[in-house]
């Protein structure tokens, strides 16, 4: 078995521009999915893919994302004082315990890998996972965990997750130029940043799920800049695939961009209609708003 993936890193320093004015005073992280942030959607889903410590790589105005994952005392008692015991482990359970969780702020918002890098010394000698909470996945298992049985199965490694995109969207995504391919899994040859359509060497994209090698903080320490003058975790992990095996997961279960503003409606349809406690009410209204379109 290779060495277990203990760490995930969570770059929560971008300014979410695609969602304004909603993310003007507000982390777009923190925008609700039905009634959870996405950042906590992140964080559940790494508990669930045995991940034990939680790196989150903030910047300036992202402070609600700490109290998130903070006791609130006053609220607490508030909840206890009326009996309120459902409310009051919903709370529990958000978060991890305590002394498993770091914040390092991002001073400059040079890029993801910059981001990436700033966790280096968090996560040391051991392979770690990054995970981006805005690409919010609706699955069986969840996506990192199945990432991480495939690196078990492959004896370690670096693991993607990956998903087709329409071939005009190649310019949104880190690109993969794909080898040896059972439809599942995907040797990884290369990778590009925000290819043109023209240059693009397939539509296989990657979504932002990540289990890497820790080599990736010596290359990221030197890498240049790159697509939008921002340091790209992509062109690391090009020059790493050099020396380290690399495959692409097209993982089980439905993507969801909820940095852009449909994809975030999407996702909040999707996941209302999951919930035993709401779904049949959400697909009457669903049904009755679509009669007259
Ligand atoms: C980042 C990565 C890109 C990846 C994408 C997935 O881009 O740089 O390679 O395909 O996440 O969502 P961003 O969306 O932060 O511009």
């Amino acid at each position: 078995m290779p060495q277990k993936v203990r760490k995930a890193v969570f770059p929560v320093g971008g300014l979410g521009t695609r969602f304004l004015p909603a993310t003007k005073a507000m982390p777009k992280e923190m925008l609700p999915v039905v009634d959870k942030p996405l950042i906590q959607y992140a964080v559940d889903e790494a508990r669930e893919a045995g991940i034990e410590e939680f790196i989150f790589v903030t910047g300036r105005g992202k402070v609600t994302i700490e109290d998130h994952f903070d006791r609130s005392y006053e609220l607490e008692s508030v909840l206890e004082e009326r009996n309120k015991e459902v409310a009051l482990n919903t709370l529990a359970d958000s978060m991890p315990p305590t002394g498993t969780v770091a914040y390092i702020r991002q001073r400059e918002p040079l890029g993801l890998g910059h981001a990436v890098w700033c966790a280096k010394r968090y996560v040391g000698d051991e392979p770690f996972a990054v995970i981006l909470a805005d690409d919010l996945i609706l699955s069986k298992t969840p996506c990192l965990g199945q990432m991480i049985n495939t690196r078990d199965e492959m004896g370690g490694g670096n693991v993607l997750a990956a998903m087709e995109v329409p071939h005009e969207h190649t310019s949104r995504y880190g690109i993969i130029k794909p080898g040896f391919d059972d439809e599942k899994k995907v040797e990884i040859k290369h990778l590009i940043e925000k290819p043109d359509p023209k240059d693009a060497p397939s539509n296989l994209a990657v979504i932002g799920r990540y289990v890497l090698e820790p080599q990736v903080f010596d290359l990221l320490e030197n890498q240049a800049r790159g697509a939008g003058n921002e340091i790209q975790l992509t062109d690391a992990l090009s020059n790493l695939l050099k020396t380290s095996p690399f495959y692409g997961l097209r993982f089980e279960g439905t993507r969801y961009d909820c940095g852009d503003k449909i994809g975030f409606l999407q996702a909040n349809i999707a996941f209302a209609l999951e919930r035993s406690d709401m779904g049949q009410e959400i697909a009457n209204h669903i049904k009755t708003l679509a009669k007259d379109l």
